[in-house]
C-alpha cells in the first residue's frame, strides 16, 4: 500500500522548495482535504512536470541525466482511448524527433491504458526454421506476440518496425505506425561503401542488397512499458524519449551475439586476421561499428551523443547537483559505456544505487527490461 499523504507531502515539499515556489502549506493542505475527500489527488501541470523531470534526474541507469531539465512534458492525463493514444504517440514520435535536433520529450497519459511494446519503435524478429532469426532476436518474444495478437507481419526485412499493441480494459488494439513517424539513420562508413550492406551480407547474401535490407538504426529510443510514479501516483502509460547515445547502437544493438551481431562480418569484410582472439579483430570491428555510427548520424543531422563527451557531462552534473546539496545515485554497470570504458572518468568512481521516488518502474506484471 502506498501511503499517499506521506508521498505526496513529501514530492510536493522537495518541489516547492527546489523550484522556490510559495504556498507550500496551503497547497498541502489542499492536498490532504483532496485525499480525505476522494482517496486520492491530482497534480497540477507544473507539479506533474517536475515530477517527471526529477523521475529523470533518479534514473540511476541512465549516464544522460546532465539534461534532466529540458525534459518537455506533455500532460495527456484526459486522454484514455487507445485510438487517441495512439494518434498522441504518432505525435510524439514527430515532436520529439523535431527534425533531427532531438527534444527529450514525456508524454504522460490517463489511467487504465498501457502500451505493451517496450518501445514504440521496434524491429521485428523472426525465427526461421533452422532456429536462426532474422531482424533483432531481443524482439522475438514480442513479435509472437504481436503476431497472435493478429499482426499479419512485415514485409521480412531484418528492419521490420512492429505495430504497437495498447492495452485498455484487458482489450489489446493493434496499430501500425504511419513510416514518416519512424525516421530511421542509414548506417554507412566513410571509408567502407560495404557498410551498408552488412545485414545483408551477416544473412549469407551476396547479390545486390535490397533497399530494405541497408543498414540502419533509428533515430530515436521511446521507452513505453515503464511505470512513473511521483507523490504516491503512479502512471502507467507514460512514454518518453531522449536521443541515443552511440554505444548503445554501435556496441550493443549492431554488436551483441544475442542481437544484430555484426562484429565478424564487419571483421571478414575489414580483412582482418580472425584466426585468434589475440589479433583483437573483434574490438578492431567495435570502433569501425561506433565511427560508422557516429559519422551516420551527424550526416543525417540527427542527434545523438558520443561515449567520451556525455559521460564528461555526466560527472558534471554530479558535481552541480552535489553544489547543490543533493546526492546522485547511479548504477555503475549501466553508467560505464560498453567501449573503451576505462577512457572514461566514470568508470574510475563509485555509485551508490539507490532509487528515489519519483521515478520509472517496471511495469506491474512485469514487462520486458530496458536495454
Ligand atoms: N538502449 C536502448 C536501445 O538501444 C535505449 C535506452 C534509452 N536510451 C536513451 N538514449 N534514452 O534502444
Amino acid at each position: 500500500m502506498v501511503d499517499l499523504l506521506a508521498e505526496s507531502a513529501q514530492f510536493l515539499t522537495q518541489t516547492y522548495t527546489e523550484l522556490a515556489w510559495t504556498g507550500l502549506a496551503e497547497r498541502l493542505s489542499a492536498v490532504r482535504a483532496e485525499i480525505a475527500r476522494s482517496g486520492s489527488y491530482t497534480l497540477t501541470p507544473q507539479e506533474l512536470a517536475h515530477g517527471c523531470r526529477l523521475a529523470w534526474r533518479h534514473s540511476t541507469r541512465c549516464v544522460g541525466r546532465a539534461y534532466w531539465q529540458s525534459l518537455r512534458v506533455r500532460d495527456l492525463r484526459h486522454v484514455t482511448e487507445p485510438q487517441d493514444v495512439f494518434a498522441a504517440l504518432v505525435e510524439h514520435l514527430r515532436l520529439s524527433y523535431n527534425g533531427g535536433l532531438i527534444q527529450p520529450t514525456i508524454s504522460v497519459f490517463g489511467p487504465g491504458v498501457r502500451v505493451l511494446n517496450d518501445q514504440l519503435i521496434r524491429y521485428a524478429g523472426y525465427v526461421r526454421a533452422d532456429g536462426s532469426v532474422l531482424g533483432d532476436p531481443q524482439n522475438v518474444a514480442l513479435t509472437s506476440r504481436l503476431r497472435a495478437l493478429g499482426w499479419a507481419g512485415g514485409s521480412g526485412t531484418p528492419f521490420d518496425v512492429l505495430p504497437l499493441a495498447i492495452e485498455q480494459r484487458g482489450q489489446v488494439h493493434l496499430f501500425e505506425l504511419p513510416p514518416d513517424a519512424v525516421q530511421e539513420v542509414p548506417i554507412t562508413h566513410p571509408d567502407h561503401p560495404w557498410f551498408a550492406e552488412l545485414a545483408w551480407r551477416r544473412a549469407g547474401q551476396f547479390g545486390p542488397c535490397p533497399p530494405g535490407w541497408t543498414l540502419r538504426w533509428h533515430a530515436l529510443p521511446v521507452i513505453s512499458n515503464l511505470r512513473l510514479e511521483i507523490g504516491g501516483l503512479s502512471f502507467g502509460c507514460a512514454p518518453f524519449s531522449g536521443w541515443y547515445l552511440e554505444t548503445e547502437i554501435g556496441a550493443r544493438n549492431l554488436a551483441d551475439a544475442g542481437r544484430y551481431d555484426l562484429l565478424p562480418e564487419v571483421a571478414r569484410a575489414l580483412g582482418l586476421n580472425m584466426s585468434s582472439e589475440r589479433t583483437l579483430w573483434r574490438d578492431r570491428a567495435l570502433i569501425e561499428l561506433n565511427a560508422a555510427v557516429l559519422s551516420s548520424f551527424d550526416a543525417a543531422g540527427v542527434r545523438l551523443s558520443d561515449h567520451h563527451t556525455v559521460t564528461r557531462h555526466f560527472v558534471r552534473f554530479e558535481a552541480r547537483e552535489r553544489a547543490l546539496g543533493r546526492a546522485v545515485y547511479g548504477r555503475w554497470s549501466w553508467l560505464v559505456p560498453p567501449l573503451s570504458p576505462a577512457t572514461t572518468a566514470v568508470y574510475h568512481r563509485q555509485y551508490e544505487d539507490v532509487e528515489l521516488t519519483p521515478n520509472f518502474f517496471p511495469a506491474e506484471g512485469g514487462g520486458c527490461p530496458v536495454h
